[in-house]
C-alpha cells in the first residue's frame, strides 16, 4: 500500500479526436476551445486548484499546438504590451505562470488509454498520482480531482470517479459493478466492465474522467492485452488491479460537461457563455429570442 501524497496528474492527449472531424483533422481536440479557452487549460487549472504540481500530458502527432499554448509568446506578448492591452497581456502571461510544471511525452501510436497512461510510468516514478481526460470538464465547490485526493488521505488507495448515467447511455463508458457503500459517496466495487451491452451492464454508474490510481498500475498495464476496439483499455486494467487491492468507486455530485461529442460541446459552450461577462447579456437575449423562433 502507497501512503505517499498525490501530486502528479497525467493528461492523455494523444487520441485522434474522430468525433470532431474535420475539425481536428490538423488541430487537436483538446484546443476546441469553449468560447475562449481551450478545453486542456480548464483540466491543467482544475489540476493546480486541486494542489497538483506535476503535469505530463501525453501528446502525438499533429498536437504542437497544446505545448505552443502553454508556453510564452514574446511577439505577441509585445504588441499586448505596446498597444496597451493589458488585461489581455495578463491572461496571456497567466497560461504561461500557471504555477505548475507542465512535461510532456509522446505516445506513437494512438493504441488505446491504457497505452498513452502506460507511457506516464516513469514521470509517475512510484508515486499514486491522478489521470485527467479533457472530454469532461467538472463543476462544484470542490474541483473532483481534490475529492479523489481527499479520499486518498482516507483510504491510500485508488478511486475512480463515477456518476450515474441515463441507462440507455451505459455502453459509453467504463462501468462498476458496486460493492456496498464505504460511506455516502464511496463504494467498493466488484468490477469494472469497459463499454458493457446495455443489457449486460452491472449499474448505471459510469466512469467519469477523473482517475486516482497507485503506481501498481503501470505493472499491469505492461501485461494488458488490448481489448475492446483493439486498444488497451485502462478500465481492464483498473479491474485487474482491484483483484489485489482495493479499489474504490466516487460518486461525483457536482455538474459534469461531457465536451468530448458535438451537443455536450455546443450546450457547454451555451452555459460557459451564459456566465462569461464578456458574453452573457447579449447571447441570452439572443436565446430568447431564438426560443421564441423555435417554438
Ligand atoms: P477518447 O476516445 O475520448 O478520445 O479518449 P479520442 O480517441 O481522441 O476521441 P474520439 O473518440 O476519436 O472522438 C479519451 C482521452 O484519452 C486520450 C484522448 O486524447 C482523450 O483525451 N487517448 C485516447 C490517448 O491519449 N491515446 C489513445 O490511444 C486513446
Amino acid at each position: 500500500m502507497d501512503t505517499k501524497r498525490v501530486r502528479k496528474a497525467v493528461i492523455p492527449a494523444a487520441g485522434l479526436g474522430t468525433r470532431f472531424l474535420p475539425a481536428t483533422k490538423a488541430l487537436p481536440k483538446e484546443m476546441l476551445p469553449i468560447v475562449d479557452k481551450p478545453t486542456i487549460q480548464f483540466i491543467v487549472e482544475e489540476a493546480k486548484k486541486s494542489g497538483i504540481e506535476d503535469i505530463l500530458i501525453v501528446t502525438g502527432k499533429n498536437k504542437r499546438a497544446i505545448e505552443n499554448h502553454f508556453d510564452s509568446n514574446p511577439e505577441l506578448e509585445q504588441d499586448l504590451e505596446k498597444t496597451g492591452k493589458s488585461e489581455l497581456l495578463k491572461l496571456t502571461q497567466g497560461i504561461t505562470d500557471l504555477g505548475v510544471n507542465l512535461y510532456y511525452t509522446r505516445q506513437p501510436h494512438p493504441a488505446g488509454l491504457g497505452d498513452a497512461i502506460y507511457r506516464a510510468k516513469s514521470f509517475v516514478a512510484g508515486e499514486p498520482f491522478v489521470v485527467m481526460l479533457g472530454d469532461d470538464l467538472m463543476d462544484d465547490k470542490i474541483p473532483l480531482t481534490k475529492q479523489l485526493m481527499n479520499d486518498y488521505e482516507q483510504t491510500h488507495a485508488s478511486t475512480i470517479a463515477v456518476m450515474k448515467v441515463p441507462h440507455k447511455e451505459v455502453s459509453k463508458y467504463g462501468v462498476i459493478a458496486p460493492d456496498g457503500k464505504v460511506n455516502d459517496s464511496l463504494y467498493n466495487v466488484k468490477n469494472f466492465v469497459e463499454k458493457p451491452a446495455i443489457d449486460k451492464a452491472p449499474s448505471d454508474l459510469a466512469i467519469i474522467g477523473r482517475y486516482l490510481l497507485t503506481p501498481e498500475i503501470f505493472d499491469i498495464l505492461a501485461e494488458t492485452k488490448p481489448g475492446r476496439g483493439g486498444e488497451v483499455q485502462l478500465t481492464d486494467a483498473i479491474d485487474t488491479l482491484n483483484k489485489t487491492q482495493r479499489v474504490f468507486a466516487h460518486v461525483f455530485k457536482g455538474k459534469r460537461h461531457d465536451v468530448g461529442n458535438k451537443e455536450g460541446y455546443l450546450e457547454t459552450s451555451i452555459e460557459y457563455g451564459l456566465n462569461h461577462p464578456e458574453t452573457k447579456d447579449d447571447l441570452r437575449k439572443y436565446i430568447l429570442k431564438l426560443a421564441q423562433k423555435l417554438s
